[in-house]
């Protein structure tokens, strides 16, 4: 008998939509029997400027059946050459699965024309916790290494669709903040140092500087506090070039911002040491295995 079709609506996740538990994931701890070619360093499917198509109507099942190749919990890898980097995409999340469903849309083609190894990693945290975005970006760091030998995490707001496929998600021996145009800003940086939306570091970046810090409950201040950080450590930051790096924000209510975030990131290099990757403790609510993303809900 045919499976009947479940509409979900906008704002709906889509739990019950898959038995997450199926997976097939054959291709996730396999090893390539024949060595193949690493990948060229400019992948040959890049067709630069792409304007997001942002539609609101769409289903999950049909977000879940245009993507079907990506069947191994958001995890793809090229099948005829090697990637030149194994990316984590870590994505920390709140109820927005409308954003989600059209960022899912947009960034699996995207990242797969750059012949990129990855995997992308949803967030979640407590819903009786204030959000905050550092400690949650610091989890799927965590997480995700727990998994693979990534080589490159990126950091990624769910509002953000990147607009041209030049803009490489791989990660260079500095930081790099990768949102550098958001058509929100009329695509110019609001200032110098900021360093939220997308950004990309290495391992061992994220470790000489602790990761991000886990004081910042509510909007704002994690990214100025991540700069500061990156300072403090003498590292430099890398900014792509702005007409590549432009990035469509998808509309949603502003939240409201933390008032204690100016203190907090006026004395963050007081704490860099204790408050970080390092020391976090955190339970695992849940895990969920889908075919274009994992999905991990924490607790502190
Ligand atoms: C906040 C940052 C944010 C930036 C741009 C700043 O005021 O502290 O966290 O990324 O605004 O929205």
């Amino acid at each position: 008998m045919p499976q009947q079709k479940t509409m979900l609506s906008y704002e709906e996740s889509p739990d019950g939509v898959f038995d997450s538990s199926q997976s097939n994931c054959s291709l996730w701890n396999s090893s390539n029997p024949v060595k193949i070619p690493l990948c060229p360093i400019i992948s040959p499917f890049l067709v630069g400027v792409k304007t997001p198509v942002v539609d609101l109507s769409i289903e999950w099942e049909d977000v879940f059946a245009k993507y079907d190749v990506v069947r191994c919990n958001g995890h793809l890898k090229p099948s005829s050459c090697q990637a030149r980097q194994k990316v984590a995409l870590i994505v920390p999340f709140r109820d927005r699965y409308g954003h989600l469903k059209v960022f899912l849309n947009h960034i699996h083609p995207f990242l797969m024309r750059q012949q990129l190894d990855y995997k992308i990693y949803l967030i979640d945290l407590d819903d009786d916790i204030l959000f905050n975005k550092g400690l949650l970006l610091n989890v799927g760091f965590l997480e995700s290494g727990k998994e693979y030998d990534y080589d490159c995490y990126i950091f990624h707001d769910v509002d953000l669709l990147p607009e041209n496929d030049h803009n490489l998600y791989r990660c260079s021996d500095q930081p790099r903040h990768m949102s550098v145009a958001v058509d929100k800003f009329n695509y110019k940086l609001p200032y110098v140092s900021i360093f939220g939306g997308v950004s990309a570091m290495t391992k061992d970046q994220i470790l000489f500087v602790n990761g991000f810090s886990n004081q910042f409950s509510g909007w704002g201040g994690e990214d100025d506090d991540m700069f500061n950080r990156l300072k403090f450590h003498n590292m430099t930051l890398m900014r792509s070039m702005d007409d590549v790096s432009t990035y469509k924000m998808l509309k949603h209510k502003q939240s409201h911002p933390n008032p204690k975030r100016f203190k907090l990131i006026k004395t963050g290099m007081e704490r860099v040491k204790q408050d970080g990757v390092k020391n976090l403790q955190y339970e695992i609510l849940k895990r969920n295995e889908f075919p274009l993303y994992t999905y991990i809900k924490i607790t502190i």
